[in-house]
């Protein structure tokens, strides 16, 4: 049995765009270990939480016994409006994107390198596995995912030593990739992270379709924000960021109402620069240190 060993990343920043006198609809589309829900129901709001992982699914069944303004929905944030929710609208959203502390020691989904595992790496049930890719995709499709999801420059080199590698044996586990990965003559970007850091990031954004999920899912939240509503985004590597980053300039509202886009509705930036965590946070909750709180104020 797995035990909930999430610590949910920058609560009290998260709290303090909420006003303490109001009561809240909130929408938590990554609820994980339910952190931030917890703390949401703790103050008083109501929270409807959706996740695809059946671990979080155990522990929102547990959390529903204590608190009856707490729903659970079991899917992909992507697909937000096949929910029976889609009449309803929030007064908050947060994404505390990627995968919990719970996900990364199971080692049947095998996200760390510090654990031999199967190859697998898809923490949202998808069918799709970090084995298919390694053994599978042709060079042209292992480079391009190095190199986009990576940022390895040498992801070509990479991806021929893979197919040399694979052709002799079939390539399973954690253990073994890291091996070829250390074998490959890729200089990989920083001393300061492991170097399997970059290639396993790749091949779990590409299992997981992170980013696809990231994008259908802006482009659909505008249509759950009640006005003066607040979506708040936590990310943990560039390349979601950037996604973020790019939505609230996309979608800004200027002086007077005046959108950027040409829908008549739009965000204020509340954070100009994305908030990190505070040195006591990453000292106590190592995760910590790469996360990104972005966060807009929803304006029709
Ligand atoms: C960083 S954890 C969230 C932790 C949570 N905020 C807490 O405090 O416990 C991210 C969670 O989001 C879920 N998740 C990531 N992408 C998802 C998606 N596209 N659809 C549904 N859930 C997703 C993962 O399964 C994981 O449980």
């Amino acid at each position: 049995m797995i035990t909930n060993q999430h610590i949910p990343i920058m609560s009290n920043e998260i709290l303090s765009f909420i006003d303490k006198e109001k009561k809240l609809s909130i929408l938590d589309c990554t609820f994980g270990g339910g952190g931030h829900s917890i703390k949401f129901l703790e103050k008083g709001h109501s929270v409807t939480a959706i996740d695809n992982d059946e671990f979080s699914q155990s522990i929102a069944k547990k959390i529903k016994k204590d608190f009856s303004n707490f729903l659970f929905y079991k899917i992909n944030f992507k697909d937000i409006d096949m929910l029976n929710i889609k009449l309803k609208k929030f007064s908050f959203i947060i994404l505390d994107l990627g995968y919990s502390s719970n996900q990364l020691g199971n080692n049947k989904i095998g996200l760390s390198f510090k654990i031999n595992s199967n190859l697998n790496m898809n923490y949202l049930g998808g069918k799709l596995t970090a084995h298919k890719i390694i053994n599978k995709y042709s060079k042209e499709e292992l480079e391009r995912v190095f190199y986009n999801y990576g940022e390895i420059n040498k992801a070509a080199k990479l991806a021929q030593y893979i197919v040399e590698q694979r052709s002799i044996r079939e390539i399973n586990t954690n253990f073994e990739l890291i091996e070829i990965l250390r074998n490959s003559g890729v200089n990989f970007r920083s001393k300061k992270i492991h170097f399997a850091t970059q290639a396993f990031q790749a091949l779990r954004i590409e299992t997981n379709s992170e980013l696809e999920n990231l994008i259908i899912f802006l482009e659909k939240v505008h249509n759950l924000l009640e006005s003066n509503a607040f979506l708040a985004v936590i990310s943990f590597h560039s390349l979601e960021d950037r996604i973020v980053k790019n939505y609230f300039r996309a979608n800004k509202v200027k002086k007077n109402k005046n959108f950027q886009n040409s829908e008549n509705w739009g965000f204020e930036n509340l954070t100009k620069k994305p908030i990190i965590a505070s040195n006591s946070e990453i000292y106590e909750n190592h995760r910590s240190r790469s996360a990104k709180l972005r966060v807009g104020k929803f304006i029709n």
